[in-house]
């Protein structure tokens, strides 16, 4: 089953260009480029309608939930929050008719999650699932699903879910903006081409990946490791860390690159493993700026810094002990590429470790208590 991979983390992560690809299959690139989300049975008049957006997820699906967050803005101009699913229930959040509530799940199964959607629904909001398992829970109970087309993720560290859950927030947050009329035909033609590329730019991220397990297996002494991230990649620089913790068993934290004088530098010293996401220089190049500042400042204090950075992207070369190369893509479709070198540094870091990555001590594949 493992398909002659070691593991089945290893196979998911392989799997990935073609679980991407095909949670856009039948979905993009109809007649003059509509998106067409059929299953996504709420009715454009109520969509129209809403006027908040609340995504709730666990663990990496609250990740692709962060993400989401700016894809939904940016397309929708909805107010858009989005909460860790343990969280948000027991807040008292305020919702109406008028709210679209997201939960993210790939089992489907996980109680915090399916106890906040039950409670959104009971406030009258509306609730889209996106989720990886048919006929599974919290599909069932919400008011309609877009499922992911991962395939069955075996390995308890999410990988390949993770990235169509990303897809998909994409594809729902284009969606709106259709039905909604704040984003132009031309701009979703655009992403839907954009995202058709993705598949192939994840291969590509993928055949490139020795010198990632080479400098994986070099820490294997280490106790910790930090992430920063930006913009979207705060919630990779987060999901990262969270790897590294339940593969690797290893102290990793991630940061906003930002917050990095409002406490965390005081962290930094001599040797200490950073792993820089750097946002693209192209776009928004404040962000790409500021983060060049942020590796500067680490580094005179003595960090090793890790960078992710775009091809072509020189100005963080000198400042790069170790440069890890992702294509080129648009701002907010990164995730989809920054991540893949994070999970295989975990996988083979975990592996040098002597873990067992499929089957990480003290988790389970679904969470099914609260
Ligand atoms: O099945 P779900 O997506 O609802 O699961 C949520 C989390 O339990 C899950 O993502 C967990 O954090 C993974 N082990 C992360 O790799």
């Amino acid at each position: 089953e493992k398909g002659g991979y070691a593991s089945f983390m290893l196979k998911e992560i392989a799997d990935q260009p073609k679980a991407v690809a095909d949670t856009l299959l039948g979905r993009v690139g109809g007649e003059e480029g509509a998106l067409r989300l059929d299953e996504v049975r709420i009715a454009p008049s109520v969509l129209r309608e809403v006027d908040k957006v609340v995504v709730i997820a666990c663990g990496t699906a609250y990740h692709a939930g962060m993400i989401a967050k700016y894809a939904i803005e940016h397309w929708t101009r909805l107010p858009c929050e989005t909460e860790l699913a343990s969280e948000f229930r027991y807040r008292d959040p305020i919702l109406d008719q008028r709210t679209l509530v997201i939960a993210i799940s790939q089992s489907g199964e996980t109680m915090d999650t399916l106890m906040a959607l039950r409670h959104a629904r009971e406030q009258g909001a509306k609730v889209l699932a996106i989720c990886n398992t048919n006929g599974s829970t919290i599909p069932r109970e919400s008011d309609a699903v877009l499922y992911t087309h991962a395939g069955p993720e075996v390995a308890v560290a999410s990988t390949k879910a993770f990235l169509t859950q990303l897809v998909a927030c994409y594809l729902v947050a284009l969606y709106l903006g259709q039905v909604r009329g704040t984003t132009w035909a031309d701009e979703i033609r655009t992403v839907v081409r954009q995202l058709s590329e993705m598949a192939g730019a994840v291969e590509r991220v993928l055949e490139t990946m020795e010198p990632v397990r080479e400098l994986a297996r070099s820490l294997v002494d280490k106790d910790t490791v930090l992430f920063l991230g930006r913009h979207v990649g705060y919630p990779v620089a987060l999901e990262g860390a969270l790897k590294l913790k339940e593969l690797a068993y290893m102290h990793a934290e991630g940061f906003a690159a930002g917050e990095l004088k409002h406490g965390p530098i005081a962290l930094i010293e001599d040797g200490l493993p950073v792993v820089v996401v750097v946002p693209s220089p192209r776009g928004r190049s404040v962000l790409h700026d500021k983060m060049v500042s942020n590796i500067q400042e680490i580094r005179a204090r003595g960090a090793r810094t890790i960078v992710i950075a775009e091809e072509g992207d020189e100005a963080v070369v000198p400042y790069a002990d170790h440069l890890i190369r992702i294509p080129a893509t648009p701002t907010l479709l990164q995730p989809l590429v920054a991540t893949v070198p994070l999970q295989v540094f975990a996988c083979e870091l975990a592996t040098a470790r002597g873990n067992e990555v499929d089957q990480p001590r003290n988790l389970a594949k679904s969470v099914t208590v609260e």
